[in-house]
């Protein structure tokens, strides 16, 4: 369809707990993925949301003294919605797995499935680990302290036996059909590393999966057998196409948003749940013959002290830690510059601070107010005439042409260097051009000008592309340029941003605040 809107989604977090840096990483990478889009002039729709059926947050309510759908109200609206408002999430809604909208949907397309014959009963016998909502197989766990118990080798504790009689999903017979998908599409299946451990899973076989439970009752209702809840990831998968209107009447609103934004562009993952959603989730789109996800994209850990930073392993860190310090945009572009996407980054103080201080505040942070300085003072604070500087204005094409490939490609930190490679190349030239010295003599005015309309008109070509990941620093910097004339800075697209020449003569620049400012020393943080 002409008007298919890039749909990107980010897991839907469990509401055991509030946000950590980790469920940050991920949401604000679809952040910056989607404003990039849309920075492109495409359509786009960001979907984000929270997973509150389940063993793992029913525990937790009952831990605290509540009960779960008052638990979970409590969080979404105290932690989870103020998190990613305060991180300038620009997500275009929010779906929870206990609103009607997905409840309904989620039991008509269960309804479908065993009318269709891909649902069985059957009794399940086995591990079960609450903290990955995970049935298990036995050869995945770690021996415990005593020769009967078992650990789950993520949470490091013991799993459950259960021994329930459940519906079944015929996942086995999905197995093949998703080998030949992921060989005919490398591309839905990514990094190339994520996509070779899923096809050796899928080769080692698969079976099918258990996809209701009857010893609780916090969950969505099993249709036609209502003593049973539907299991929580069955649940949970949907909610990328709940959200959107699945099985609804074409004609009708849902029916429309789900014409416009299937099948998802992108479904962001921390590699953790890769399988629930490289074989799962595409199986249950196979069987009810809806389109699958183009992509499944696995991003890696954020670790601390070598292992994955988590909440239950009291490794946690809040955003707030950090941004408290920082500021919201250097914690957006610090874990997407420093790691690259895909694989696992350790996060240190130390490094944060050094990368804060030499690429945020002097290459981009001193480029603009220096720059803004000597108009200032030059030439009446005025964007002197256009001029062009082809060595600069060649940077710029191809910081636009390789940074666009890159973040396209989800390769945020190749994104960001060449951005960062076009600020070098224009600090290089403020040094060599030296504007203080040309504005010692009068007969280098038509040079000094040349060399301030160049700095300033970069600075408009670099608030533009570091927008999708800074947007409230740029929208500052775009305000100091006076670059508002031009519009505003969202409007602006990414592949015109290297025309040159787009500042007008006369404008007048103004200096606002420090960009990043200097960080309070540690003792007093
Ligand atoms: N509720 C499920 C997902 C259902 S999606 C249909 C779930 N939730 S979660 O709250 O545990 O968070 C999942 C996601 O948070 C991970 O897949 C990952 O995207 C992110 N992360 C959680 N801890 C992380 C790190 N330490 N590092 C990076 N990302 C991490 O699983």
């Amino acid at each position: 369809m002409s008007n298919k809107a890039f749909y990107l989604t980010t897991p839907i977090y469990y509401v055991n707990d509030a946000p950590h840096i980790g469920h940050a990483y991920t949401t604000v990478a679809g952040d910056v993925l989607t404003r990039w889009h849309r920075q492109k002039g495409e359509q786009v729709w960001f979907l984000t949301g929270t997973d509150e059926h389940g063993q793992k947050v029913m525990r937790t309510a009952e831990a605290n003294g509540s009960d779960p759908q008052s638990w979970a109200d409590r969080l979404v609206k105290s932690a989870w919605i103020p998190t990613w408002g305060k991180l300038n999430i620009a997500n275009d809604d929010f779906i929870r797995t206990t609103e009607d909208r997905h409840m309904d949907r989620v039991q008509h397309f269960l309804q479908g499935l065993k009318d269709s014959g891909h649902i069985y009963e059957g009794k399940y016998e086995g591990p079960y680990c609450v903290g990955c909502e995970e049935f298990k197989l036995a050869g995945d766990l770690l021996d415990g302290a005593t020769p009967d118990e078992k650990l789950c080798p993520t949470h490091s504790k013991p799993v459950e036996l259960l021994s329930e009689t459940n519906w079944f999903f015929k996942l086995s017979a999905f197995a093949q059909p998703l080998i030949e998908h992921y060989k005919a599409n490398p591309s839905a299946c990514e990094p190339a590393s994520a996509r070779n451990e899923v096809l050796s899973f899928l080769e080692g076989g698969v079976s099918d999966l258990s996809i209701s439970r009857s010893s609780f009752d916090w969950g969505i209702p099993v249709p036609w057998d209502t003593k049973q809840v539907v299991y929580v990831w069955f649940d949970a998968l949907l909610n990328y196409a709940t959200a959107v209107g699945i099985g609804d009447d074409p004609n009708s609103e849902g029916g429309k948003k789900f014409a416009q934004t299937w099948p998802a562009d992108v479904h962001l993952v921390g590699k953790d749940i890769l399988r629930f959603h490289a074989v799962i989730w595409p199986a249950m789109l196979m069987a009810a013959g809806i389109p699958v996800p183009k992509k499944v994209f696995a991003h890696g850990w954020l670790l601390v002290g070598g292992e994955k930073m988590s909440k239950s392993k009291l490794t946690g860190i809040a955003p707030s830690d950090i941004t408290d310090f920082f500021g919201v945009d250097a914690f957006r572009y610090y874990f997407l510059r420093s790691i690259p996407f895909g694989t696992d980054g350790s996060f240190s103080w130390e490094d944060m601070v050094a990368r804060y201080t030499s690429e945020l505040a002097n290459d981009f942070g001193n480029l603009a107010s220096r720059s803004i300085a000597m108009i200032e003072k030059y030439c009446d604070g005025k964007v002197p005439q256009p001029a062009a500087e082809p060595k600069v204005a060649e940077a710029a094409q191809k910081a636009g042409e390789i940074s666009d490939e890159r973040i396209c490609a989800l390769d945020f930190q190749g994104g960001i260097l060449a951005i960062l490679d076009f600020c070098k190349v224009v600090n290089g030239y403020v040094t060599e051009q030296a504007p203080w010295v040309l504005a010692k003599d009068p007969a280098n005015k038509a040079e000094l000008e040349k060399v301030l309309y160049t700095t300033v008109e970069s600075l408009r070509i670099l608030a533009v592309l570091f927008y999708p990941v800074m947007p409230e620093t740029c929208e500052k910097l775009w305000e100091a340029l006076g670059a508002k004339i031009l519009g505003p800075i969202g409007d602006q697209k990414i592949s015109e941003v290297a025309a040159w020449g787009q500042l007008p003569a006369g404008v007048q620049v103004s200096r606002g605040d420090v960009l990043f400012p200097r960080l309070p020393e540690p003792e007093n943080a």
